[in-house]
C-alpha cells in the first residue's frame, strides 16, 4: 500500500504545508528582520511545480493541505493555484486550508471560496491600529479587519485568527482578542514565539510568554473546557461556556506536540522540510526541474524522505537563534 507516508517513529503524515512564496507585504517583528531580502524569482517553484507536489502528496494520503508563505495572496499565480489544488478534492483531499495576513482579502476571499479553499487562518495580535503598525512594521488593521469581514460575507465560517503572543509586546490584549472573536465566532490560537532566524528587533528570550500564563489571562473571565477536537494542527483546543468560539493554544515550547506529528511542509524553492524546527530536507526543486512530468519519480524520493524526518524539534527559550530559516520561508 503506498497511501501511506510513515516515519520511522510509525507517526503518519496526512497534512502538508506549502509556502508559496517567501515574499510578504509585512515586516512582522518575530517573523521578518527589517531589512529582508526575498529569492529570486526563478528559484521559487512554479505554479505548474507546486501543483505537482500537492498531487503527488494527495496520491500518497495527504489529506488536508494548507497554503503559507510569505504571505500567499502577493504570489502571482495564486488565483490559478487554487482551483487546481481544489480539484484535488476529487482524488482524495479532504481540506484545503490558508493562512494569511488578510491584507488581501477583501480582493481574494470570494475566488478563494469558489475555488474550494475550506478554511482561512489569520494573523492577528493586536486589536491597536498603532501598535498592529509597530508589531508588523507595515501593515494596517483596518484592511485586515475588512479582509476578515469579506471572507464572512464570502462563506468562510470557520476562520481561524493566530495571535502570537509576546510580553511586553501585546500580552496585555489576550481578553481583548478573545473578545474580539468571540463577537464574531472566530476561533482564535494564541502562539509561542518560535526562534526562527534573527529577527534582531527584540530578544526572544525576554519577550516569551508560556501559554500557561495566557490561558491564566482567559481564565480570570471564562470558563474554559478542554475539547478533544482537533484540526489535524498543533492546536490544544479548549471551548468557552457560552460561545461558538474555539481557543487554541500553540506552544511548541511549554507543551510539546512533536510526538504526535503528522505534518511536513515544503518551502518556497522546493525543499521538502521534514520537521520546521530541523534542517532535514529533500530537494523537490532539483528532482521536478531533472525529471519534469515523471510523478512516480517525484512519488518514490517523497516516499523515500520518510525516512529523515526526525523526532522532534530543539527550540529553547534562552535567546539563542537555533535555526537560521526565516519563518517567511517556511510558512510554519
Ligand atoms: P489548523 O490547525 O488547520 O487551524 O492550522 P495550523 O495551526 O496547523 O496552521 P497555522 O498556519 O495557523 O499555524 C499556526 C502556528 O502553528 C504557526 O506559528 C506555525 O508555525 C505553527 N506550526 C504548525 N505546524 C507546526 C509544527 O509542526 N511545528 C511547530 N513547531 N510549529 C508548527
Ligand atoms: N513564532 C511563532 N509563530 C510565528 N509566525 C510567524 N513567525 C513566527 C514565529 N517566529 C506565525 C504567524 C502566522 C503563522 C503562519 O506563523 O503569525 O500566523
Ligand atoms: Fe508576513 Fe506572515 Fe511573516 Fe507576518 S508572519 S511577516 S504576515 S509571512
Amino acid at each position: 500500500d503506498n497511501r501511506g507516508l510513515i516515519d520511522d517513529f510509525g507517526r503518519r503524515v496526512r497534512y502538508l504545508r506549502i509556502s508559496v512564496t517567501d515574499r510578504c507585504d509585512f515586516r512582522c517583528v518575530y517573523c521578518m528582520s527589517e531589512k529582508m531580502t526575498f529569492l529570486p524569482r526563478q528559484q521559487v517553484l512554479t505554479i505548474e511545480e507546486m501543483a505537482n507536489v500537492a498531487s503527488a502528496f494527495v496520491s500518497l494520503g495527504v489529506e488536508k493541505l494548507r497554503i503559507t508563505g510569505g504571505e500567499p495572496l502577493v504570489r502571482q499565480g495564486i488565483g490559478t493555484l487554487i482551483p487546481m489544488l481544489g480539484e484535488l478534492k476529487s482524488r482524495g483531499l479532504k481540506e484545503l486550508a490558508m493562512t494569511t495576513n488578510g491584507s488581501q482579502l477583501v480582493r481574494h476571499a470570494r475566488a478563494l471560496r469558489e475555488g474550494g479553499v475550506d478554511r482561512l487562518n489569520v494573523s492577528l495580535d493586536s486589536l491597536d491600529a498603532q501598535r498592529f503598525r509597530r508589531l508588523t512594521r507595515t501593515g494596517e488593521l483596518s484592511k485586515v479587519i475588512a479582509g476578515i469581514d469579506a471572507a464572512q460575507a464570502a462563506g468562510f465560517d470557520r476562520i481561524k485568527l493566530n495571535a502570537v503572543i509576546m510580553r511586553g509586546r501585546n500580552e496585555d490584549e489576550v481578553l481583548r482578542l478573545v473578545e474580539f472573536a468571540r463577537e464574531r465566532e472566530l476561533d482564535i490560537s494564541f502562539i509561542e514565539e518560535m526562534p526562527l532566524g534573527n529577527v534582531s528587533d527584540h530578544g526572544r528570550d525576554e519577550t516569551y510568554c508560556s501559554s500557561d500564563e495566557v490561558q491564566r489571562i482567559i481564565e480570570q473571565r471564562h470558563v474554559l473546557t478542554p475539547s478533544t477536537e482537533s484540526t489535524l494542527g498543533p492546536s490544544r483546543y479548549f471551548r468557552m461556556s457560552d460561545a461558538k468560539s474555539r481557543i487554541g493554544f500553540i506552544s511548541p515550547h511549554s507543551h510539546n506536540f512533536c510526538a504526535s506529528c503528522n505534518r511536513v511542509r515544503v518551502t518556497a524553492e522546493g525543499r521538502l522540510l521534514l520537521c520546521l524546527g530541523n534542517e532535514h530536507s529533500l530537494d523537490l526543486r532539483a528532482i521536478l526541474r531533472r525529471y519534469p512530468g515523471d510523478m512516480a519519480r517525484l512519488e518514490r524520493e517523497i516516499i523515500a524522505s520518510m525516512r529523515l524526518k526526525p523526532y522532534q524539534h530543539h527550540f529553547t527559550t534562552d535567546g539563542d537563534v537555533q535555526i537560521v530559516r526565516f519563518m517567511n520561508m517556511t510558512g510554519g
